[in-house]
């Protein structure tokens, strides 16, 4: 198997070093150069990250007739999309392009990002699933984020390949991102060969909200990482965020900007609601008494309840009661049907 794979993976080694190339020294390369510019991505995180620019015109497949690299190889790296009579064409063309290394650090597909997107193509194109490439099990800057976790003991997940970079560049490099697509459990077992300790940092939007609430909750079912949420302002993202407050509020949001996982999903919850609505009112109370009923210590529990209370004007002592009536409710919940009258034995931890 490994005898199979090292043809591509070689072959993917040379296409990242011709982009790579393409975008540091060529003219073809000015548009994309001027575009990482505008970004404020340093040379030095080009260079890390072997940032690359696929500027069209069949170079990959030039390239690799000039070297007479094997027709049959270049099928499967997935480089190239194959026409009607089984000729190769580069599949990406116009994009920056950002090398995917695998879990060992190396170059197993491609993400390429249009510099001015539109509604033609979408604003990132990855290679296909092929015998080296699994989205899957991606998690992009895995093998330097590794390194970094062993003095930090913990990861930070971010959404996007541009977040990891930019954090980098500010001095964060323990940052790990999923290739968009919403966390799998083989990411999830990947993380926890890392460290028990995961920030989740994703963006500031609406959808962003909702990918922190369910890897959480994927997260949370392992019950094996301690978990915390940066919570990020505006709409921002981690990128935009390092633009707008420099290297060093970059950093202080990653060293103070870290909820425990209550104060998110206490917030998250509350925007679901429309508050000057009765109904609704009562509904978000009950709901977010659940979740503070969820809490092993009194003096956290008895902490959110008066919150709650001042946010909703209530009195603290009936969000008391229906807590401990909810607790109650846990409890009995979790104890095993044929055995209603002795207490519940401690669940075994999952894996
Ligand atoms: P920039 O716009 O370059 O800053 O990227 P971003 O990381 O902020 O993008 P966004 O927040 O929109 O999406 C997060 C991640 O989802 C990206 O890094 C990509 O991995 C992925 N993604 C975004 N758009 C697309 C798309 O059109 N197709 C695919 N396959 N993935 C996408
Ligand atoms: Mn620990
Ligand atoms: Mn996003
Ligand atoms: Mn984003
Ligand atoms: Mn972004």
């Amino acid at each position: 198997k490994h005898q199979q794979q090292q043809p591509l993976i070689a072959a993917h080694q040379e296409a990242a070093q011709l982009y790579h190339h393409i975008l540091v020294n060529t003219k073809l390369g000015e548009s994309a150069r001027a575009y990482l510019k505008k970004r404020q991505i340093s040379p030095e995180m080009i260079d890390r990250f072997n940032l690359g620019y696929a500027p069209g015109n069949q170079v990959l497949q030039s390239f690799f007739a000039e070297r007479k690299t094997d027709y049959q190889t270049l099928r499967k790296t997935g480089m190239f999309v194959e026409d009607q009579q089984g000729n190769l064409k580069d599949r990406f063309s116009n994009r920056l392009m950002f090398p995917i290394a695998n879990l060992t650090g190396a170059i197993v597909g491609f993400s390429g990002r249009l510099l001015q997107p539109d509604d033609n193509a979408p604003k990132y194109l990855n290679s296909p699933e092929t015998a080296i490439f699994n989205k899957r099990r991606v998690l992009y800057n895995y093998a330097p984020a590794r390194q970094a976790a062993r003095q930090k003991h913990r990861l930070i997940l971010f959404e996007g390949f541009m977040d990891v970079i930019s954090a980098t560049q500010a001095g964060i490099e323990n940052g790990v991102a999923s290739m968009g697509t919403s966390l799998t459990e083989e990411q999830i077992y990947d993380l926890k060969r890392v460290t028990d300790h995961i920030d989740i940092f994703y963006d500031g939007d609406t959808p962003g909200q909702k990918a922190i609430a369910r890897a959480v909750t994927l997260l949370e079912q392992t019950k094996q990482f301690q978990i915390g949420v940066i919570q990020i302002p505006n709409g921002m993202d981690p990128d935009e965020y390092r633009r707008e407050f420099g290297a060093a509020g970059f950093q202080s949001i990653v060293k103070s900007g870290r909820e425990p996982v209550i104060k998110f999903r206490l917030r998250y919850l509350r925007t679901q609601f429309n508050l000057s609505n009765e109904a609704e009112r009562i509904d978000y109370a009950q709901q977010a008494t659940r979740l503070i009923a969820r809490l092993d210590s009194s003096v956290e529990r008895t902490v959110y309840l008066k919150d709650l209370a001042t946010d909703l004007d209530l009195g603290l002592a009936s969000l008391q009661e229906q807590c401990d009536q909810d607790r109650q409710r846990l409890e009995h919940e979790q104890r095993p049907a044929h055995a209603k009258d002795t207490p519940p034995r401690a669940t075994p931890q999952q894996r």
